[in-house]
């Protein structure tokens, strides 16, 4: 491997304005640009934290003048004014001001012509909006491009670090299709990037509700003495979406639910709830721990501890559904799943014999994503007319969207003349206490981009455990003589009933989405 040199660079505060840069996004015709990137970026405008001097440069294959760039972008961010992004009148003057320092490159991603443009570029954009030499170039296309293009900053020399100038690479999901092309994938990035230069994007790090898990866990003193095997009974995952495929089957029919959610969001989801904590706040301390517990998953058994299952027709809100088979794109005897529950073990002293559930699917009962820890019972029964089993284990839910904040569920007394045991709820929702900022999620990802702080993104040894725990189930899956079943949901469920058997064994259930 050819060294690469990444240069230390002085750490900014969080909350200080992001330092001088320009910021470079591949794809920016499509759809991620204008629906999050924009509007994440106008958000760090609004509130004081886009570098004074910045600029982007919107790369895409598509001819396009700067004004009709420009007027793209316009077009979007007021017809999506009025979503959760913004929920406030659009600033006029922000908006305005970021958008005199947007332009547009056309240009082919495999020409190196388009690099030597963009170096011109970049020059004429440090002089006119005095950005220095900083860049982030963000890769927001599909991935077959990634390695190509980082190749191609890298023979221009755009990624090259100097004293005083940073260059950091932005990847999005997906990172590879299994462990060997992730792998790979990896090595052509390092070819022209150290490791600290490259920033793997999983957007539900961006969740308030998502970094909230390590401050519950370790900012109060009441929930990690109880956080172990001893008093923990079973963990529940869910990142349940009511949404179908949508117009995105050409990319969900090769990527399937698995590959999709579980190495990134839904593995992210249990490296916070189940690392030990780390010596320091510092991105390398955190990434560290994380990575630890995935590599302690034990080997999943593909036969016997997972369901694949694919929605079929049904109803939601009132709404025929169509199924997953029915839908624009879709191949008619497709066999992609569009749910997956699986269920794993963590080995280590803190998890030992723990069972971990997790399930993620689209066209469900409810969106919904949380996180149930159940506590043990109690060891016997102090009531007379209760049997222990009879009691409802306690249990803290961990609600991360769209309904965010935490339950804890504990047993009281019904009043009466009988001594009955009743299910209480005490209740946090953030919108009592917090003022909730208008975000998409990918503010704090790229303004933590920006000034250095790479603790919300993947590193590399993390990709590649999340990787490795899946593989056997791909490789099951995609074995036509194991005869692997896919299981089929009624649009607007809970998902398959095959699901229920993974917890039903042990006399357990899963927590019901309404
Ligand atoms: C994306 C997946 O990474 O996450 C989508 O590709 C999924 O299929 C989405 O719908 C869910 O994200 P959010 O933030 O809407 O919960």
């Amino acid at each position: 491997m050819v060294q690469v040199t990444h240069i230390e660079h002085e750490a900014i505060p969080h909350g200080q304005r992001a330092p001088a840069c320009t910021m470079v996004i591949f794809g920016a015709a499509g759809d991620l640009t204008k629906r999050l990137l924009i509007p994440a970026l106008y958000n760090l405008a609004r509130t004081d934290l886009l570098p004074e001097n910045f600029a982007l440069i919107g790369v895409d294959r598509l001819e396009m003048t700067n004004e009709a760039f420009r007027q793209h972008l316009d077009d979007a961010v007021r017809a999506f004014a009025s979503d959760k992004h913004y929920s406030q009148a659009l600033d006029e003057t922000h908006w305005g001001e970021l958008l005199q320092r947007i332009s547009y490159l056309p240009g082919d991603f495999g020409a190196a012509e388009t690099y030597q443009h963009l170096q011109e570029r970049l020059t004429q954009e440090s002089v006119e909006h005095g950005t220095g030499d900083n860049a982030v170039f963000y890769l927001a296309v599909a991935a077959r491009f990634f390695g190509g293009i980082v190749d191609q900053l890298g023979a221009a020399g755009l990624v090259t670090e100097a004293p005083g100038r940073w260059r950091r690479v932005v990847v999005e999901k997906p990172f590879g299709h299994d462990v060997e092309s992730a792998k790979a994938l990896n090595a052509q990035l390092r070819r022209n990037l150290a490791e600290p230069q490259i920033y793997r994007m999983d957007h539900f790090l961006g969740k308030e509700t998502v970094q909230n898990i390590m401050l519950m866990r370790f900012a109060n003193s009441i929930f990690e003495p109880l956080w172990n095997r001893d008093h923990i009974d079973h963990v529940q995952i869910t990142v349940a979406e009511t949404v179908g495929v949508e117009s995105r089957a050409g990319f969900y029919e090769t990527t399937g639910a698995l590959r999709d959610m579980v190495p990134n969001h839904v593995f992210q989801l249990l490296a916070l709830t189940a690392m030990e904590p780390p010596a320091s706040f510092s991105a390398d301390a955190i990434r560290n721990e994380k990575t630890k517990v995935l590599n302690a998953v034990h080997p999943v058994n593909a036969a016997t501890d997972t369901v694949r299952g694919q929605y079929n027709v049904g109803q939601h809100d009132g709404h025929l559904h169509n199924g997953y088979r029915e839908e624009a794109g879709v191949a008619a005897l497709s066999m992609t799943e569009t749910y997956v529950g699986m269920k794993l073990g963590v080995d280590n002293w803190r998890w030992s014999g723990v069972p971990f559930y997790l399930r993620t699917g689209k066209a469900m009962a409810k969106r919904c994503s949380e996180i149930l820890i159940q506590f043990k019972r109690p060891p016997l029964s102090l009531f007379r007319d209760t049997a222990t089993e009879a009691l409802t284990p306690n249990a803290l839910v961990l609600k991360l969207q769209p309904d965010e904040g935490a339950a804890l569920m504990f047993g009281a007394k019904i009043p009466g003349p009988n001594i009955s045991i009743g299910q209480v709820h005490m209740d946090f929702h953030y919108k009592d206490y917090f003022q909730n900022a208008p975000s998409t999620g990918y503010e704090t990802l790229i303004y933590d981009c920006m000034i250095g702080d790479a603790t919300l993104f993947q590193r590399s040894d993390s990709v590649i455990a999340g990787w490795r725990i899946v593989q056997p189930l791909l490789d099951f899956w995609a074995d036509a003589d194991a005869k692997a079943p896919l299981a089929s949901y009624p649009a607007g469920s809970d998902g398959p009933a095959e699901a229920d058997a993974l917890l039903q064994d042990s006399g357990r259930s899963w927590k019901r989405l309404v």
